[in-house]
């Protein structure tokens, strides 16, 4: 199958060929658990339930082990996320800074649906992060790879609409 195309079992063979070069790469292949499922969600942009048992499959383990991988970190996503994935930190140093009401303004703001899409599924926010690294700039978001620090619940609106602002028209997802 040529590379880039899809395989019966629903990711592209540039994919699995990329997960099947992992086990060997590590003494056990519970350690190639990470950067497999990296490589779907760079496909997919999150996890759907069916990739674990692909995951699962190609490393010949578990899918519960690879399932309490992908359920545990917050970088993984179950469901499909917007362009650019806005993750507010709620751990200590955050929260006494006022973490709840950064998040709380933001939602209000973005009007989110359900699993916390913007309308125009340009942004998605995750609520429920833990300790981002950053504590000495509480509190703090980050959006994509980028941390925003030292946030009021106005001045985190303010950098969703500066991302907004720069991005193309078509930078989008329907
Ligand atoms: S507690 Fe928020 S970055 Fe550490």
């Amino acid at each position: 199958m040529a590379e880039g195309t899809t395989s019966v079992v629903g990711l592209s063979a540039a994919t699995l060929a990329r997960i099947r070069a992992l086990e060997g790469q590590y003494p056990s292949s519970r350690s190639a658990v990470l950067p497999a499922l990296w490589a779907v969600q760079d496909e997919l942009g999150y996890l759907p339930p069916w990739t674990i048992e692909v995951v699962a499959s190609e490393l010949r383990l578990l899918p519960g082990d690879v399932e309490a991988v992908a359920t545990f970190y917050s970088m993984y996503f179950n469901h499909k996320p917007g362009r650019h994935v806005v993750q507010v930190c709620r751990n200590v140093s955050c929260g006494l800074r006022g973490s709840d009401e950064v998040l709380g303004h933001l939602q209000d703001a973005l009007q989110l649906d359900q699993e916390g899409n913007t309308p125009e599924g340009d942004f998605s926010i995750e609520g429920t992060v833990e300790c981002l690294g950053a504590c000495g700039g509480a509190p703090m978001m980050q959006v994509d790879r980028y941390s925003y620090e030292n946030l009021s619940p106005q001045s985190a609106v303010e950098v969703i609409q500066a991302i907004r602002n720069q991005s193309p028209k078509g930078d989008r997802q329907g």
